[in-house]
């Protein structure tokens, strides 16, 4: 090279400033640090383009905003924790300043500006990618990381794709997507948060913008990982934890948890697009109720309206709908209907004249209200994004809760309209910030259910059941979610585990899809399967898109209908532990349904793609599932003991194994060392169990304990004590701990059942010799009548081994 030309690059590449590197073909960066304040807990930046804000939150989150204008009033949808810097320090030198958290060292270079996250001795947590930093192209700022070596990415919400994201992308805008593939993407709604796992060390980064973003886990390059957003501010949340669960606690310590769902909305639910008319959904109750199928909930769609309008009946339909609800409530469920955020526009009906009177509705930029069109024809919208147009919706609401609705599943508020292309120059309130559709459309739907969750808890005095199928980070805080309109496909199945495996991860613990396949008929196979896994997910509901056959558990046959008895009589009699795992979720932000990748991070065959589906109910369960037409399936036991839940056989950690699969029994394992709080079997959540808690113990080296939680299972009354909580801790002893809260328990007696602990002839309770029966157990009924012709495995009868004691408050210690 021209030694000139080469003199005169490295003059202009040092000089600082110099533009030249800043601001290249339409790429713009931050540029050199210009000026430095620190305050509190907080650095202030102005670069040479940029305007920076740097902020402890807390030891486990460093926050960084970045604009190429003064940095705009702080206000967000999903955020709720205030920053509390404690005692970190912030030193600054010529050429670097550094943040130091207990946990975190936030290293800033002024020349040019960039920031990268460290271990407080130095090991790299997250780098920025120097050469290209955080950037702009046009109004798209982007966020360049350093690819570490092997590194993996889990998370980002509702999304296709393997477990490991490395090697592929996604885009954030909430869609309509009826029957989707299995590979694509966006999905319904937008959870920009994702975690980075390398070397043992792991970070979190939540992009809280709420324009269409865009993530890069290394696909199409080999350099960086990327997340950015096309408007708005780089405004991040950097994590990092020692666990992934620690990190997924300190991003839902930001976003915020779930409150304690209803307990009804924990049992199964029945559901078709649409059952109708009332006698039909009478019939429907009524035949669950004769099969002896469990069952809590029966949801309504759409035709239960007066031509699709919301906040009406049909009146010939469902002439009395409180008559409806309070015959359902005789026998035990509980009723969801739909709602659509469009309102028809239509002279005299209320609620499209109230809401324009009302001026709640959308607007395009010269004020003309915005019409879309839906399932009633041309409608308006409220904006959820104003507190008016929520206060209106809630007001609104009253009308389903006078008539007894319980559960309100918040459809289509993406938002889908015919076409799908709501215009840019639509306005949204944004809470005072007034904004264009491009930043509103993520959020819309989480707004909604925020002004439903709020309304219907206020009007109920209770606590609503809210599910939605758009959100944004922090949905967890008002709704469930489920995944939309899957197929009735093997793939879908399996499909639908990874995307609600991802929801966990990413804080969303109450997630559920379409049980059996929303679009297409599944066959019997299938089906079976789909049920048998309902059983252990969070939201347990089977639905039908409309026009396809019959889906409920009668309509595929006798043997998928006792398959199908089998596991709901299962979840039915797990209610008390599952109800524990939820009470996890609310504590922790841990999610109900656990990827291996959150107890087993380093284990690369976690993201194997055999076993990237293998999943954990809480800490105790782990399931695998397989395509319903697979006779064998390989499974993966992570290090630890594990028994066969249906035989008890004790099965070695850190093996794969082949195992036969039937249509009778879905692979279930229970972790050594586990305590899995047990009910008899009851019909409904409203029918009380008999009044022994069935205490599963299972026998293990390492300790181990849960939190075991109760309380009334509809009110709000455990936000002031009113709950019945004790540590249930197990190491060689089992220890209960003291019950703690004002809640009496429904239990008086305690049976211990004691799995892999050999023969005992007695055991100490609280030092005095208590004798030990020896029985068999089964967890699922003998359905043997089938089995000649199949060949499937028979119902396994355990032997196991069990004491009986009075519960009682105090605490309780059992010696083996
Ligand atoms: C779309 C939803 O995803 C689906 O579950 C529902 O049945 C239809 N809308 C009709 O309301």
């Amino acid at each position: 090279m021209n030694r000139l030309v080469w003199i005169a690059m490295v003059v202009l590449t040092t000089l600082p400033g110099s533009r030249a590197l800043f601001a290249q073909n339409g790429v713009v960066n931050a540029g050199d640090v210009k000026q430095v304040r620190i305050g509190k807990g907080q650095v202030n930046l102005t670069t040479t383009n940029a305007y920076v804000q740097i902020s402890i939150y807390n030891d486990s989150v460093i926050r960084v905003r970045m604009d190429r204008q003064p940095l705009g009033d702080d206000f967000s949808y999903a955020v709720i924790a205030l920053p509390s810097p404690g005692s970190a320090t912030i030193k600054a030198t010529n050429d670097q300043i550094n943040i130091t958290t207990t946990l975190i060292q936030a290293r800033i270079s002024k020349r040019p500006f960039s920031i990268s996250f460290y271990t407080p001795d130095g090991q790299p947590i997250n780098e920025e990618e120097n050469g290209l930093t955080t950037s702009w192209v046009d109004n798209t700022v982007t966020a360049y990381r350093k690819m570490q070596p092997e590194e993996r990415f889990i998370g980002l919400g509702e999304k296709n794709g393997p477990l490991d994201r490395a090697g592929t992308a996604y885009t954030n805008w909430n869609s309509d997507v009826f029957g989707y593939r299995t590979d694509q993407d966006p999905l319904y709604s937008t959870i920009p948060f994702y975690i980075g796992i390398h070397h043992g060390l792991d970070y979190g980064i939540f992009l809280d913008n709420t324009y269409q973003s865009d993530f890069n886990f290394g696909a199409s390059n080999n350099r960086f990982s990327s997340f950015a957003a096309r408007g708005g501010e780089m405004n991040y949340y950097f994590i990092h934890a020692p666990s992934v669960a620690g990190i997924i606690q300190a991003y839902t310590g930001l976003t915020g948890r779930i409150h304690m769902p209803p307990l009804w909305s924990l049992g199964y639910q029945q559901n078709r697009y649409s059952y109708y008319p009332d006698q039909e959904v009478l019939r429907i109750a009524q035949t669950l109720r004769e099969k002896k199928i469990p069952a809590d909930g029966i949801t309504l769609d759409i035709h239960y309206m007066d031509a699709y309008k919301l906040f009406t009946w049909d009146k010939n339909r469902f002439p009395d709908p409180a008559g409806m609800i309070s015959k359902l409530k005789q026998q035990g469920f509980q009723l969801t209907v739909i709602n659509d955020p469009g309102i028809k526009v239509e002279r005299d009906y209320e609620a499209y004249e109230n809401g324009v009177q009302e001026n709640v509705f959308i607007k395009y930029v010269d004020g003309q209200l915005y019409s879309g069109q839906v399932w009633p024809g041309w409608c308006h919208f409220s904006d959820f994004t104003s507190e008016k147009g929520r206060n209106w919706w809630k007001q609104q609401l009253k009308s389903y809760v006078d008539v007894g609705v319980a559960g309100f599943w918040n459809d289509m508020n993406e938002i889908a309209t015919w076409g799908q292309k709501m215009p840019d120059n639509v306005l949204f309130d944004f809470d005072g910030h007034g904004t264009t559709h491009r930043q509103a459309h993520n959020v819309y739907g989480l707004e909604m259910v925020r002004a439903s969750y709020e309304g219907a808890r206020a009007a109920m005095n209770k606590r609503p059941f809210i599910l939605t199928r758009a959100g944004y980070a922090g949905l967890q805080r008002y709704s469930a979610i489920w995944t939309g309109d899957n197929r009735a496909e093997d793939d879908h199945m399996l499909a639908g585990v990874r995307i609600m495996n991802s929801l966990g991860i990413s804080g969303v613990p109450f997630t559920g899809m379409d049980i059996g396949g929303f679009t297409g008929n599944a066959g019997v196979g299938l089906y079976t399967r789909w049920m048998q896994l309902g059983a252990f997910l969070p939201y347990f509901r089977n639905h039908t898109a409309v026009n396809t056959k019959s889906a409920e558990p009668w309509a595929f046959g006798e043997e998928a209908l006792e398959v199908s008895r089998n596991y709901i009589n299962l979840r039915y009699r797990l209610l008390p532990y599952i109800y524990c795992v939820f009470y996890e979720a609310m504590e922790t932000g841990m999610p109900v349904m656990r990827s291996l990748a959150i107890n087993y991070t380093q284990d690369a065959r976690v993201y194997d793609n055999r076993f990237q589906q293998q999943f954990q109910l809480g800490n105790a369960f782990m399931i695998a599932p397989f395509e319903s037409n697979q006779q064998y399936g390989e499974i993966y036991f992570p290090p630890g003991g594990w028994y066969d839940l249906y035989t008890d056989e004790p099965i070695a950690g850190g093996q794969i194994r082949i195992n036969k699969l039937g249509m009778h029994e879905l692979p279930v394992y229970v972790k050594a060392g586990s305590i899995i709080p047990m009910q008899s079997l009851v019909q409904t959540t409203a029918e009380r169990p008999n009044d022994t808690l069935y205490l599963h113990v299972y026998k293990g080296d390492t300790a181990n304990a849960i939190i075991y939680y109760e309380d009334d299972g509809q009110t709000y009354d455990y936000e002031n004590g009113g709950y019945y909580k004790r540590t249930i801790r197990y190491d060689h002893q089992l220890i209960l701990d003291k019950a703690t809260g004002s809640y009496t328990s429904k239990f008086s007696n305690i049976k211990m059942i004691l799995h892999g602990f050999g023969s005992l002839q007695q055991v100490k309770v609280n030092g005095g010799v208590q004798p030990i029966q020896s029985s068999g157990i089964s967890f699922l009924s003998p359905i043997s009548r089938f089995d000649p012709q199949g060949g499937y495995a028979t119902t396994a009868v355990c032997q196991v081994q069990a004491l009986s004691i009075k519960n009682s408050a105090d605490r309780i210690v059992v010696e083996f």
